[in-house]
């Protein structure tokens, strides 16, 4: 098959949610679907750490860090599916934000009981910045949640995004008696089993005890309601990320998850030309590339390895084949990769546009990087810096190290593990992180890589702002407001909360700040 046809089989994407919107059970559904497991289940009792350990697992649950598996593929239907997994709890980190540059389309979680959430928020961000199509799931049609038209509109106004209802619900919690499919103009009955049974609309009259029912007839005039409003699904706004479809359903039922995963299968994108050194490289290009945009350090302690994740762009990819690394100049043989199927990892040995594939590292690799088959380099655009929220002091506990300590840190900056800033006033080092579990891995990883004990002293969550070079006066700047530069010599306040952020404001109104989430948004 050509790499044409292959990149037009391949959906690669995140699901994102906050911590038990239904992630998980969604997930096991979908790997159901694809054969690669077996059992419902599965994924859960991984989850909660009752799964078989490989020695991958047995190094995560030592070190307390929680690496899990990264991607998963398997077949559906002559369709070639990449799940990235978007780590949520403590596990949140930069590597989820940065997991969303790698994808062609994001599903989104919502738990119809609660909305929207922190989490989903915030990963959502990182998606519209990137232009990404998103594709909404309100899960848990089986509880009693909140009114339909109330969560689209939730998703509007909270999210800035259109949203296009996909199918409509009847009913919720125990009153729920199953979907209008909108596209296929039919009902889809819930049963209480796994079994969907769709009715076409115009034989609904032949089921009195559906029509006669009020929670049926209140859903249906909704559904009128909408289908009079005459609007149409606008796939080149959902391509664009400015509208959602939106599905209605219970992942733990399961019901509607079929009929979305086969409607999300075939709507999604495949992999689309990227920007690279100012002009788009198309994926059915014959020459492969791609670009890395996580870095793994010690899977597997007993060779110490490194793994760079890499997501192809364009061509075919083949274990031995010779790439250049597009920063240095160097050629490289790729002779160790990885393939990520669930929980273990097989060795790939060919790769298409849309495929993820872990390379071995010895220690050469950045996150942006960009290799390249042949000679004729260029660079995919640079991953945008994530605004952390999290700051922490932090300093060597022997003064004595001070040598090891400076190294390990440039390090683990350049690997993008870490954000590095550094106060004005007494240059002292400050680490920003996006979640808890960046610091646990950074104090683990000065210990056993470069022997360096740490003190990590928190000064809270705090809300960073950029500032113009010329408008920056140290006299304006305490420990509210503190005052640091980043790895390129920015000055950024890390203001303390929204209330110190608008005092601030009042009080200078003309200098500006700039929130990184918006920058990236208006460069893109
Ligand atoms: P996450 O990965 O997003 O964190 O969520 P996860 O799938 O683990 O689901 C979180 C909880 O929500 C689980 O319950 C799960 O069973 C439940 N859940 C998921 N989808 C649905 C749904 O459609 N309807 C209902 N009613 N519940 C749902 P738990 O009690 O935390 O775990 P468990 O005891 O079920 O394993």
């Amino acid at each position: 098959m050509s790499v044409k046809e292959e990149m037009q089989k391949r959906r690669t994407f995140a699901i994102i949610s906050h911590p038990d919107a239904g992630k998980t059970t969604l997930t096991e559904k979908f790997l159901l679907y694809g054969n690669l497991i077996r059992n419902a289940g599965t994924v859960k009792a991984k989850k909660s750490g009752k799964f078989a350990t490989s020695d991958w697992m047995e190094i995560e649950k030592k070190r307390g860090i929680s690496v899990t598996s990264s991607v998963m593929n398997f077949e559906y239907e002559g369709y070639q599916v990449n799940i990235l997994d978007t780590p949520g709890h403590e596990d949140f980190s930069e590597d989820t934000y940065r997991t969303l540059t790698a994808v062609d389309s994001v599903i989104m979680i919502i738990d119809g009981t609660k909305g929207i959430e922190a989490q989903t928020l915030k990963l959502f961000k990182v998606c519209k910045m990137r232009g990404i199509p998103i594709f909404t799931f309100i899960n848990k049609l089986d509880r009693e949640g909140k009114d339909p038209f109330d969560l689209l509109k939730e998703i509007e106004d909270e999210l800035g995004i259109q949203t296009y209802p996909m199918n409509w619900p009847v009913g919720m919690g125990k009153r729920f008696q199953g979907i209008f499919d909108r596209q296929r103009d039919q009902f889809i009955r819930f049963s209480g089993n796994e079994q969907e049974i769709p009715i076409p609309k115009e034989e609904l009259d032949n089921y009195p005890e559906l029509v006669e029912n009020e929670t049926f007839q209140a859903a249906y005039e909704e559904m009128e309601l909408l289908e009079e409003a005459g609007e149409q699904l606008d796939m080149e706004a959902v391509q664009q990320g400015e509208l959602t479809p939106v599905f209605f359903g219970s992942a733990l039922a399961p019901f509607g998850v079929e009929t979305f995963f086969e409607s999300f299968i075939s709507m999604a994108p495949q992999p689309f030309p990227r920007k690279a050194s100012g002009e788009l490289i198309p994926p059915d290009k014959e020459e492969f590339s791609g670009f890395i945009f996580k870095i793994q350090a010690n899977m597997n302690k007993a060779h110490r390895d490194r793994v760079a994740f890499v997501r192809v762009c364009s061509g075919k990819f083949e274990r031995g084949m010779n790439v250049t690394l597009d920063r240095t100049g160097k050629t490289i043989k790729i002779a160790q990769t990885q393939q990520f199927v669930a929980s273990s990892r097989e060795t790939a040995e060919i790769a298409y546009p849309g495929d993820i594939i872990g390379i071995y590292d010895p220690n050469v690799y950045r996150i942006g990087d960009t290799l390249v088959e042949g000679k004729n380099t260029f660079h995919y655009e640079e991953l945008p810096q994530f605004p952390p929220e999290l700051f922490k002091k932090v300093t060597a506990k022997n003064v004595m190290k001070a040598k090891q300590f400076k190294k390990g840190i440039e390090q683990l900056v350049q690997e993008g593990a870490i954000q590095l800033f550094r106060g004005v006033r007494n240059e002292e080092y400050v680490i920003g992180a996006v979640g808890q579990l960046q610091y646990d891995v950074f104090e683990y990883r000065m210990k056993n890589e470069y022997n360096v004990d740490i003190v990590l002293e928190s000064i809270g969550e705090r809300m960073p702002r950029w500032l113009k070079e010329e408008q920056v006066d140290q006299k304006l700047f305490d420990e509210r407001s503190m005052l640091v530069k980043d790895r390129e010599d920015n000055y950024l306040a890390l203001f303390k909360n929204e209330f110190s952020l608008r005092w601030f404001k009042d009080k200078n109104p003309d200098i500006e700040l700039i929130d990184l989430f918006e920058v990236n948004q208006y460069s893109q």
